[in-house]
């Protein structure tokens, strides 16, 4: 980076931070399990979003022991909905290490923390800047877009997170780096926003040189976006008499540990009722009548999109077994509530309650 930060930023930061935070739960408190949770939690998530989740979770986790006690599936189902549950399998395994090896309490020592599933560069300067006073920049998405303006700097990716980092660095202050990393943060997300900034609002104006060049729009460069992938999707609603087959997904992948319908994509010529029928047969072993079409949505993640077909099954034989899936239950519909699903599997149960009898006694 060229251009070093004026020396007053931080200052006129702060003071701006002073007069217009945004009194967030996780600011009320000085316990660092919860400004821990909740920075796991603002992860690729909006603050609005994160709210009514972090405060579920803190009513039924009040501590550490209380997660390191839990299962996955129950941590999986309070974080239903949020996306990234990574976050939440590796923030779980974390607090079993404290609670089982580390005294309980998160870890005054740097490297011992640092050291926890899933704390990162990230997790570890928010945290412990804002905890423990240490004078080190957090850098997630709203704080590279306040300073590739500031600075006008125009790298991308990792590259722009190690100029930022480096341009923070200096100016960090002695007092209150915890308030200056998130006054950037509330800076970026209700001033320096990515579409229509409110610059006449701005602290840092002054100093800002995609401002004073008139580009502010033109930071931080965007490299050209590759097109999201749509993939189509065929998922069994298979039935014995009342119950449902439901399977758990491996910890280790894409929606790591959720349960969904059994399933999966729809190869090139076949239809959904066949990728249904084969899928079922390779994922569970099972042997299905595949009747119709009862339900269709779309879903986008991040890298790619689907469309999901929802076919109505009807147990013929076989002993389920869990081939590429780690577990199998049979439910009844009324307990679909207990297990975290992905988002597209919810939006798909309105949409088939109405066969939820089994196809041939609705008439
Ligand atoms: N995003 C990530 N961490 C945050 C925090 N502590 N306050 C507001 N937004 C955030």
């Amino acid at each position: 980076m060229s251009v070093p930060l004026d020396a007053d930023f931080p200052a006129q930061l702060l003071t701006w931070y002073d007069g217009h935070y945004r009194p967030l739960p996780w600011r009320e408190t000085s316990d660092p399990y919860r400004i821990w949770l909740s920075e796991v939690m603002l992860q690729q998530t909006q603050v609005e979003t994160v709210i009514p989740y972090y405060h579920r979770w803190l009513a039924r986790f009040p501590t550490i022991a209380h997660v390191a006690q839990a299962s996955d599936t129950e941590v999986l189902k309070l974080w239903e909905g949020l996306g990234y549950y990574r976050r939440a399998l590796q923030f779980h395994q974390a607090c079993q290490q404290i609670h089982n090896q580390l005294g309980g309490q998160l870890p005054a020592d740097p490297s011992d923390f640092r050291r926890l599933p899933g704390v990162g560069p990230y997790t570890f300067a928010a945290v412990r800047s804002i905890c423990f006073g240490d004078r080190l920049p957090a850098v997630d998405g709203n704080v590279k877009r306040v300073v590739a303006r500031v600075l006008k700097c125009s790298e991308t990716g990792q590259t722009l997170a190690r100029a930022v980092e480096q341009a923070l660095g200096p100016v960090m202050p002695g007092e209150r780096p915890g308030d200056f990393n998130q006054a950037i943060m509330d800076l970026g997300a209700t001033i320096c926003t990515p579409r229509q900034p409110q610059c006449g609002s701005c602290p840092v104006a002054m100093q800002c040189q995609a401002h004073i060049h008139g580009q502010v729009a033109d930071y931080p460069v965007r490299i050209g976006r590759k097109p999201i992938p749509h993939v189509p999707v065929a998922v069994g609603v298979v039935w014995r008499g009342d119950q449902l087959l439901i399977s758990r997904r491996p910890l280790d992948g894409l929606l790591g540990g959720l349960w969904e319908l059994p399933g999966g994509k729809i190869k090139a010529g076949e239809t959904p009722g066949e990728a249904v029928r084969r899928e079922v047969e390779e994922e569970v072993g099972l042997k299905v009548k595949v009747g119709p079409i009862v339900g269709t949505i779309r879903h986008s993640y991040t890298h790619f999109s689907i469309t999901m077909y929802a076919c109505h099954c009807t147990y013929i034989d076989g002993t389920p077994r869990p081939i590429g899936c780690t577990d199998l239950k049979w439910i009844s519909w009324d307990e679909l509530g207990q297990f975290p699903f992905p988002r597209a599997n919810r939006k798909l149960f309105p949409l088939i309650e109405r066969y939820r009898r089994p196809l041939e006694s609705t008439g």
